[in-house]
């Protein structure tokens, strides 16, 4: 039977984390406005320890986005009392509040970073998760670095914070190390371990992208078992960033047959939510960026746009409708073949004869190969411009 896989948006807290993305409360507000219409499962809103106006923030997104719905809102938090008792303060507003909690695992973590022993570390995240657990239901653990930790003290932890309490157990591969065959090896273990001690308990990925195999982990998790997804939109977040929510969620619901998982996500909503960080964090999104770049529903070979006017299927495996954009583009170019000029005419309602299309495709060719691209309204100029020259 198909899953249905969370979907965990940190857009505001780990996508805030890029250079110069900051945003001010009323911006957080209208992106968290729009997670929800875009219908993620849990919105993570910020980091409230970090900054007053962060802690501000995360409290408004709990009132304003979270009190009538049943999305959760979270935060991160360290395992320290006073980025627990933040979180708390900030999220508890929310109809359905959680913390997300953070405590590395791997040895680099532990010994360089924190200075201490595996098991004192593995203390204090009980002790954390006990108390978090003691003023929310809902507590997620993340074991930082998981991928480039010791897998057998990886599951210790684990065991120890599903018992103190957690009911999420978020895996991320912090500096995008892992690759998807054994990222998904390591999923199907601690799933199987998981589901066997609580099968209550959320399995999560967190991926990174410095490899560029972000996606590709976090469907392989998928693949493997994983319940719960962290992503954001555009891909955006520390260094090389996240995986993109939107391949994610594009990648389960087109290619279904495989991985037998669906998503509650409204996908309308993903082209204007993608538009609307962009525009806010002032992040351009690359043109050729898979599902929001300007180019992911832009054919302009003559080749392609030929077969696309006879079989769309033969060029598309998504319906640009299905993620809010009016329709795919055939961009005109110098390799655009005669069934898309005259297309791109039909389409502008000037009615021109066989004849007369020859000569203005010849005159079509000249400009393309003058301008890199024709636009409609180009067209139309180049169309009018034949008629009125041959007086007709
Ligand atoms: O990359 C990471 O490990 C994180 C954690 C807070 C989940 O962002
Ligand atoms: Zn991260």
């Amino acid at each position: 039977m198909s899953r249905k896989i969370w979907v965990f948006d940190t857009t505001l807290r780990d996508g805030e984390q890029v250079p110069g993305a900051k945003l001010n409360i009323y911006e957080k507000l209208e992106v968290a406005q729009q997670l929800k219409k875009l219908q993620v499962d849990i919105i993570e809103a910020g980091f409230p320890a970090s900054s007053e106006g962060d802690f501000q923030a995360v409290k408004q997104i709990a009132q304003q986005v979270g009190s009538s719905s049943n999305m959760m809102i979270t935060a991160l938090a360290r395992a320290v009392k006073t980025d627990i008792d933040s979180v708390y303060n900030a999220v508890k507003y929310a109809e359905n509040p959680m913390i997300h909690m953070v405590l590395g695992t791997s040895d680099i973590h532990v010994e360089k970073k924190f200075s201490k022993s595996k098991d004192q570390i593995l203390q204090i995240g009980v002790d954390a998760v006990k108390y978090a657990k003691s003023l929310m239901p809902q507590v997620q653990y993340s074991t930082e670095d998981a991928s480039r930790s010791d897998f057998e003290y990886l599951w210790k932890t684990i065991e120890a914070v599903i018992d103190a309490g957690a009911t999420m157990i978020n895996v991320p591969d912090t500096v995008g190390w892992a690759v998807p065959e054994q990222f998904g090896d390591m999923i199907y273990k601690l799933n199987d371990r998981i589901k066997n001690v609580n099968p209550d308990v959320l399995l999560s990925v967190h991926c990174h992208n410095d490899l560029g195999m972000a996606t590709a982990n976090t469907l392989q998790a998928v693949k493997n078992g994983a319940d719960k997804v962290e992503c954001t939109i555009n891909g955006i977040g520390e260094r090389a960033g996240n995986a993109a929510l939107e391949e994610v969620v594009m990648a389960l619901s087109t290619r279904g047959d495989y991985f037998d998982a669906f998503t509650s996500i409204n996908k309308k909503e993903i082209i204007n939510t993608s538009k609307i960080v962009s525009s806010l964090m002032g992040l351009d999104v690359q043109v050729n960026k898979a599902i929001t770049g300007d180019n992911a529903f832009a054919h302009s070979s003559g080749i392609h746009q030929d077969g696309l006017l006879k079989s769309r299927d033969a060029y598309e495996i998504i319906h640009p409708t299905e993620v809010g954009l009016d329709d795919m583009e055939l961009v005109l170019t110098a390799r655009s073949g005669r069934h898309a000029v005259r297309n791109a005419i039909c389409n502008l309602s000037i009615d021109i004869n066989e004849e007369q299309f020859e000569d203005v495709f010849a005159d079509f060719l000249e400009l393309a190969d003058a301008k890199k691209e024709v636009y409609d309204h180009d067209l139309f100029i180049l169309v009018e411009d034949y008629l009125r020259r041959h007086d007709k």
